[in-house]
């Protein structure tokens, strides 16, 4: 880290006030000037929720221009570059409104343009970042995740306003880390003629997520979906998954997540939720398809038994979850009258190999009746595979 004392002692000033388990010796640092000391290695300010340093960009820039951010240290806890705003939410002059769905504050990423940060982490071990997004222009903006070093590619998430109608989508994205320092970046890969125009960034937390294992009454890893990103507090919005991830690096591990359109990891908190903490809410259809790979012993059967819900979340109507597993497909309907509740449904099935592979999906599309448009779906939760007994 190549960071001035200059820069160090906002920081750490943000550190000792965000955190409270945080050192008196921290604090006492801040206050009393020290002599120049060799730069420790980066930190990630975790509170509670995980946030990184300055992670809802309520400590503001030491230098505007307008709203425009001058210099590429100049936002505490954060490197930025190309054209960067900071804004207000709210309504905004031209007629758009932005939702910010932590705090105030958060920052508006132009054409190419980047936020960084270095974060401690373990190597080898699995990491969800947890970040809100809203398109501020164009139809399709998108939000480029990328950590270096790591295991994992970047990606690139389809910032639409789809999913939660008003408010901002918060999403998460999975990572292995291979060294103890990770560069976060949050950078918008496309080019508008309107250079200011891009997505917003906002309440970028961090988790580490422990490997998920098969017990011995169930083959399915993270069964019950309590193994996820962070959730922030306040969100109401649950977290979205994006499509197209890997068992191995998902941020909901041991979970594939398939197709084009994301599902929703959701929390007892602000959603009815079968049993535990989470649950997942298929949002999208035949679209988004949550699966996993299981070892099975070939030509054995075994018994897949899982619940099917609804969110309590104002998605209403016939819902049918369809799962797959070895030779059999089952479709199970629920009436949703968008107050909660769930089913057991349970099927025997034969593997054909050595894996087994298990997959879910909604056969059909909701959206809430709230508002018409935000994409809704039933909610699968304790799903649980064990051998028959011959
Ligand atoms: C973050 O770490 C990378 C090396 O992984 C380094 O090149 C970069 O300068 C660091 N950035 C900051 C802001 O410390
Ligand atoms: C602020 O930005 C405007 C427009 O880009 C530019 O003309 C002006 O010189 C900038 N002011 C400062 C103090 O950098
Ligand atoms: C969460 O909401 C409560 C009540 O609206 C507010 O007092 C609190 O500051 C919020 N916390 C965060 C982290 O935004
Ligand atoms: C399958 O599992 C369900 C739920 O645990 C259980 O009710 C059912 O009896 C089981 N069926 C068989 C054939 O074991
Ligand atoms: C699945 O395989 C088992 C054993 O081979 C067989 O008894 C059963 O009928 C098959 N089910 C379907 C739906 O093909």
């Amino acid at each position: 880290m190549e960071l001035p004392w200059g820069m160090l002692l906002p920081l750490l000033l943000v550190l000792s006030v965000s955190s409270p388990s945080s050192s008196s010796a921290a604090a006492t640092l801040a206050v009393t000037a020290p002599p120049p000391l060799p730069v420790p290695p980066p930190r990630h300010a975790q509170d509670a929720e995980g946030m990184l340093i300055n992670g809802n960009f309520e400590t503001a820039p030491r230098r505007l221009n307008k709203t425009l951010i001058v210099g590429r240290h100049s936002l505490p806890g954060w490197t930025v570059q190309g054209h960067v705003e900071y804004v207000s939410g709210g309504p905004q002059p031209g007629g758009m409104f932005f939702a910010v769905p932590h705090g105030v504050h958060a920052l508006r990423l132009g054409s190419r343009a980047s936020a960084s940060q270095n974060v401690t982490v373990r190597p080898g071990a699995l990491y969800a970042l947890t970040f809100a997004a809203t398109r501020t222009c164009a139809q399709d903006e998108a939000l480029r995740v990328a950590v270096a070093p790591s295991l994992s590619a970047p990606a690139d998430v389809a910032v639409r306003t789809l999913y939660s109608g008003a408010s901002a989508d918060t999403w998460a994205w999975g990572f292995r880390a291979s060294s103890p320092v990770a560069q976060v970046t949050f950078a918008n890969p496309g080019v508008q003629e309107d250079p200011a125009c891009g997505p917003l960034l906002d309440a970028v937390a961090i988790k580490e997520l422990p490997a998920p294992y098969p017990t011995k009454d169930n083959l399915i890893k993270n069964d019950g979906f309590e193994i996820g990103p962070q959730v922030l507090r306040n969100s109401t919005v649950g977290v979205l998954l994006p499509p197209k991830q890997k068992d191995a690096t998902s941020p909901l591990p041991g979970w594939i997540i398939e197709s084009l359109k994301a599902v929703r990891f959701i929390d007892a908190a602000h959603f009815s939720v079968p049993a535990g903490q989470y649950a997942v809410e298929l949002v999208a259809g035949r679209e988004s398809a949550i699966a996993q790979v299981i070892r099975t012993v070939p030509n054995r059967a075994y018994n897949l038994s899982f619940a099917v819900g609804d969110a309590r979340n104002g998605c209403h109507g016939s819902m049918l979850v369809e799962a797959f597993a070895g030779n059999v497909t089952q479709k199970v309907p629920f009436d949703s009258a968008g107050k909660g509740g769930f089913k057991t449904a349970a099927f025997r099935f034969v593997a054909g190999g050595v894996r087994t592979r298990l997959t879910f999906y909604s056969s059909y599309y909701h959206t809430k009746v709230t508002d018409g448009v935000s994409l809704c779906g039933p909610v699968l939760d304790q799903v649980k595979v064990v051998p028959v007994k011959a």
